[in-house]
């Protein structure tokens, strides 16, 4: 037995999850769900000119109205698209999920890396040498052998969609010269039994059930990690993994070279089949006690660049767990399958089975040894490599990531106020940008639409009328308290009702998208509102924010989506909140650490701004 066994966790000797996708009990829940809506066209077009009012010029928004009169009038295009719409939605599932995969992720070129895949940070695991980080993994094990479907989840008293917890087992993206495709080895008859495992920047095929179909123990997968660590403790070897980290036209391109080679393809497809892929990394830059969150983000969202661990990843890969050798861990996963919430979801269910104690003795079994998988890398690939290489290099430098735990108060202080603790973070994030800029900008925050069968999410456009007059308003000399609070409170109410109309499919943006989208497919030419500047304005989020939540104490972080604007993530725990945030160093204007800072000081000063004022005139 290996000494990692020492410090096992439980294991469950039952059948994998990929399995419980044929259970009647699933199928009945997914068809009970109801479909996604189309909503009414005025009512999007009202929506539409109410959200740009705060962020565009009095004289663009006139233009725009007329515009968006133009579009809606009865018998004009707006209305012909709109019943194109409503067919299509009822002959579908979902008339939006195939399209937001498409148009979202797999038609989306820049690399995964940092523009698209998001990381997880895990809270710090205590070891310290290589036994610890091995026995760690087994952790990640557990919830494929979960004797049971995942339970239902629920949001407001309705059941959600469960489909995305089955498209990430198993599952990989794949570059594409123009666009990228999506495979999923789950739902083949027959499922794949194995994991990738890479540690110094080599690929091991492990497989985690034996022949008669019963899971590997706890201490067999131990022996078995052991070993491909024992046999890979060279890290001269040429990093592949980091082809993944391309543009994808160019991954796509170098992929086509690299699959050209069979053994290649065999190793290739050997990833792409895996259940997931669990990168054993090797250190990380050695850091002040205040930037270790941060550096562990940037571990989790790219490796830190070629010279750390970018290269020990597939970043096509959907699900990655990662284990650093000094007990920072996480997960990276690519976007396209899906959000955050069931990742976080997954990584909560496993972090409770480790704190059962069930042990179960293995048998005595001969494992045979886990392959390597070869890669011939003739000049052509040695090249893509470096050049890839040197842009993550590029990208790592340009990224700035700031985390910190605000630790003043979490979800309890609103709460306390009968507010929505979602919608008092969103609008000190308000008032956080425009103390910087004097101006709101677009924002964006998701909205789950998984009421919905294969529903995915829509935008709560956070920057409203509302939030901007309470945000002029606040730092105002000219303002009595009573006046800010009541604008507060307003702005509050503002946000918490679009948030309702967003995870109702009632909200602008993915019913503009599939009139737009509509239009594509019926060969029309592009509505004007489409072309407008306004709406690309609309578009471009300067503030692209998230929520993901979790019951164990972790963040999710990203980055920007636009050059000169910020990625926000935040996890609200009761009494602190999580947030990662970030910005690219190449913009002169944003700058993470000063917008991290300035969300701290205006949680802060909303919070005194309330205890300032007396209950009855809340
Ligand atoms: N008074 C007192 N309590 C309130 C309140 C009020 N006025 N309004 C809300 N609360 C409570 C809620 O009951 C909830 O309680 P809980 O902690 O016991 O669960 C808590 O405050 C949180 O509610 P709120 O802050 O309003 O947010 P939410 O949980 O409704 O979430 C969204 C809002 C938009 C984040 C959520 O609906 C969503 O769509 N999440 C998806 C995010 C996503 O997909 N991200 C993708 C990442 S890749």
């Amino acid at each position: 037995m290996s000494k990692a066994c020492g410090q096992i966790k439980p294991c469950y000797l039952v059948k994998p999850i990929s399995v419980t996708l044929v259970t009647g009990r699933y199928l009945t829940h997914q068809r009970g769900l109801p479909t996604l809506p189309v909503p009414p066209l005025q009512q999007t077009c009202e929506g539409y000119i109410a959200a740009l009012e705060p962020i565009i010029e009095l004289d663009e928004l006139q233009h725009t109205k007329e515009q968006v009169d133009e579009f809606q009038k009865v018998g004009g295009v707006g209305d012909r698209l709109q019943r194109a719409l409503e067919k299509r939605a009822s002959d579908t599932e979902n008339w939006l999920s195939d399209w937001w995969v498409q148009v979202a992720y797999l038609e989306y070129r820049l690399p995964v890396v940092v523009h698209s895949s998001p990381g997880l940070v895990l809270p710090h695991m205590n070891f310290s040498d290589k036994q610890g980080q091995i026995s760690l993994l087994h952790l990640y094990f557990l919830p494929l052998y979960n004797n049971e479907t995942l339970p239902v989840e629920y949001a407001g008293g309705k059941p959600l969609c469960m489909n995305q917890y089955y498209e990430v087992l198993s599952s990989c993206r794949i570059p594409g010269l123009e666009k990228d495709s999506l495979v999923n080895h789950a739902k083949s008859s027959e499922p794949p039994k194995h994991i990738t495992v890479v540690h110094n920047f080599q690929f091991f095929m492990l497989d985690v059930y034996n022949n008669d179909g019963t899971p590997l123990t706890v201490d067999h997968l131990s022996i078995q990690l052991d070993r491909i660590c024992s046999v890979s403790l060279q890290s001269d070897a040429e990093p592949i993994g980091i082809l993944t980290t391309q543009h994808r036209n160019s991954w796509g391109k170098a992929y086509a070279t690299l699959i050209s080679d069979k053994e290649n393809k065999e190793s290739v497809s050997a990833i792409q089949r895996s259940i997931f892929t669990l990168c054993l990394d090797g250190p990380m830059p050695q850091v002040s006690d205040e930037m270790y969150l941060s550096c562990a983000a940037i571990q989790m969202l790219h490796g830190g660049g070629s010279q750390w661990n970018s290269g020990n990843r597939w970043f096509d890969k959907t699900l990655q767990f990662i284990i650093g050798e000094d007990g920072t861990c996480g997960v990276n996963y690519e976007h396209a399958p899906a959000e955050g919430p069931p990742i976080v979801a997954l990584v909560d269910h496993v972090v409770e089975y480790t704190k059962k104690t069930e042990i179960m003795q293995s048998p005595m079994v001969t494992l045979p040894m886990p392959r390597k998988l070869q890669f011939n890398i003739n000049p052509e690939i040695k090249k893509d490599i470096e050049e890839a290489k040197k842009n993550m290099n590029i990208l790592a430098k340009n990224l700035d990531m700031r985390v910190v735990v605000f630790d003043q108060f979490g979800k309890n202080v609103p709460k306390m106020y009968n507010m929505s603790p979602d919608a008092f973070i969103q609008m000190a994030l308000q008032l956080a940008y425009y103390r910087m800029y004097q101006r709101c900008c677009a924002t964006y925050e998701s909205a789950s639409l998984r009421m919905f069968r294969l529903g995915r999410t829509d935008t709560i456009r956070s920057a409203s009328s509302a939030s901007a007059a309470f945000a002029k308003a606040f730092d105002d000399p000219s303002k009595q308290n009573i006046e800010k609070i009541d604008l507060m409170v307003k702005a509050l109410k503002a946000h918490r009702s679009y948030t309702n109309m967003a995870i109702s499919g009632q909200a602008i943006d993915r019913h503009l998208l599939g009139l737009k989208m509509m239009s594509i497919e019926e060969k029309l030419p592009l509505p004007a509102i489409f072309t407008d500047r306004a709406y690309g304005k609309a578009l471009h989020y300067q503030l692209s924010t998230s929520q993901v939540p979790s019951k164990t104490d972790c963040f999710m972080c990203f980055g920007p989506v636009v050059s000169n604007g910020y990625g926000v993530c935040y996890n609200p725990m009761n009494d602190h909140i999580n947030f990662a945030v970030s910005s690219f160093n190449t913009c002169k204007e944003t700058n993470a650490a000063r917008l991290t800072q300035a969300v701290e000081d205006a949680l802060l000063d909303m919070r005194t701004l309330l205890d300032q004022t007396p209950r009855a005139k809340l």
